[in-house]
């Protein structure tokens, strides 16, 4: 009981009560302690689960492509969270559609109506010209609900026996974490130690159509959807021949097969189209969305597909408790209208140009050094020479960049990604190309020298499907 509290542990819980309430609190403005960022990632790395291996900077504020942290430094963001941020942080007209919003209605979850979904799915489903959404929240999610639709369509539609359905996937496109989305990756990071994997999947290389007809001439009567990404992003921006999409159109059409398209990243004007497939002029029969339909603010996930195929879901078969709530589809709505009103596809399709040529003129200065720059829109990779980049790596370039203000993410050892927000400005990218240009001229040097020679890395198979990663 507490009354029965001895004076030395009722003083010890005080102490540390007071200790965690100012431990939690982050002091305002700027020129604080710069230990005050280390602080916060130790804490982070005491108490949170060691799943990610970030950049040492801790994001305290953010507008458009910029980011404070909490000493009041300033960076450009060239990852937007993985194409979350689209739109650019905090974006004023997303920001009091959350805030209009939030102060209604919030959750009503499924078992009933809101005023704000049917008006989401009226609005996304007419920009996309499909029939019909199912909304979730994260991008695995709706990888999730796009496998079980079409397995579902497989069995009602293509009548393959019960239990037998195949879903086809490609070797190093990424589908999020989940279990199903794990069991359609090739990544031995991703499934090493989190068997049995879900049964009733193939794999094909990426970009190879011949395979991929193989495997439907073989197997067509049990394949139910072919998932892939347009571009591939976690694997480091990497571009199909082209034709590619045609033709896995036409196959998918040939031997009824749904053409799952992951647009989770590629989508909403990221690549310079409002989706990668746009490239080819060439309509998926279901389109999973996520990251940036949420604005940077809140997740939100949708699959599109038309009547025939989505219909074959029924009440009670699948849906989630927050899947098309309110406040999400107020937020949707806004972060679809800020993409089309302020053309942000356009502007990728054109700042992309601007940034490659910017980037080009980099590597023609350090030929050695960079093996490629690639991308469309704005989203680009910058891949490194490994051999001549060693022992330095891609995150080793990372962690200079944000020294220098500029933050990027790596893939891999040798590859940085370059994918700011769309609202950028000309001259925040042409910071972002020089800062690279700065840090391989001034700091790759020292690095090199102070860094011990690292052994050659060994390229590893895949466990599932014995390809080299
Ligand atoms: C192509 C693709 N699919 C799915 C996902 C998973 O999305 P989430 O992290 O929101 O679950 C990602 C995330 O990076 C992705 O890039």
């Amino acid at each position: 009981m507490a009354t029965s509290k001895r004076p030395l542990q009722r003083l010890l819980s005080r102490v540390c009560r007071e200790a965690r309430r100012t431990y939690g609190v982050l002091p305002q403005g700027h020129g604080h302690d710069p230990s005050f960022s280390q602080h916060l990632i130790n804490l982070e790395y005491e108490y949170s689960a060691h799943n990610y291996h970030p950049v040492p900077i801790v994001f305290s504020k953010a507008k458009g492509s910029c980011i404070w942290d909490p000493e009041g430094n300033k960076y450009l963001d060239f990852l937007s969270a993985y194409s979350a941020v689209n739109q650019g942080h905090c974006h004023p007209r997303i920001m009091k559609a959350l805030q209009e919003q939030a102060e209604k209605l919030t959750l009503s979850s499924r078992a009933f109506y809101n005023d704000r979904f049917p008006v989401f799915a009226e609005h996304l489903t007419n920009m996309f010209g499909y029939d019909m959404v199912l909304p979730m929240n994260t991008g695995a999610e709706g990888v999730e609900t796009a496998l079980k639709l079409a397995r579902k369509w497989g069995y009602e539609k293509k009548k393959i026996p019960i239990d037998e359905a195949i879903i086809i996937s490609c070797c190093g496109c990424f589908h999020g974490r989940t279990l199903a989305a794990i069991s359609m990756s090739c990544d031995n990071e991703a499934t090493r130690g989190f068997g049995p994997l879900l049964s009733g999947h193939l794999k094909v290389d990426f970009g190879d159509v011949v395979s991929l007809e193989k495997s439907f001439r073989e197997q067509g009567d049990r394949i139910a959807g072919f998932l892939f990404e347009p571009i591939q992003g976690e694997a480091g921006v990497i571009i199909p021949p082209d034709g590619y999409l045609k033709s896995v159109r036409d196959l998918c059409s040939k031997y009824n097969v749904l053409m799952i398209a992951d647009e989770i990243q590629t989508g909403l004007a990221r690549t310079g189209k409002m989706l990668a497939c746009d490239w080819e002029q060439v309509r998926p029969d279901v389109v999973i969305l996520g990251k940036a339909l949420g604005g940077g603010v809140i997740p939100v996930s949708a699959v599109l597909a038309d009547k025939d195929v989505m219909l074959c879901i029924r009440p009670g078969e699948h849906g989630s408790t927050f899947g098309g709530n309110p406040l999400a589809s107020a937020v949707a709505i806004a972060s679809l209208d800020v993409i089309k009103e302020e053309g942000l596809a356009e502007r990728s399709y054109h700042l992309g140009k601007e940034l490659r040529h910017q980037l080009l003129k980099v590597q023609q200065q350090f030929p050695d050094i960079i093996k490629e720059v690639r991308g469309r829109g704005l989203f680009n990779a910058v891949e490194f020479n490994s051999k001549t980049l060693s022992p330095v790596s891609a995150y080793d370039i990372c962690l200079k960049l944000k020294e220098r203000g500029v933050l990027a993410k790596p893939t891999h050892d040798t590859i940085v990604r370059l994918t700011p927000p769309l609202s950028i400005s000309s001259d925040e990218l042409q910071e972002g190309s020089k800062t690279l240009h700065e840090v391989l001229e001034l700091d790759l040097p020292k690095m090199k020298a102070a860094k011990p020679e690292k052994m050659p890395i060994a390229s590893t198979t895949c466990d599932r499907c014995g390809r080299n990663q």
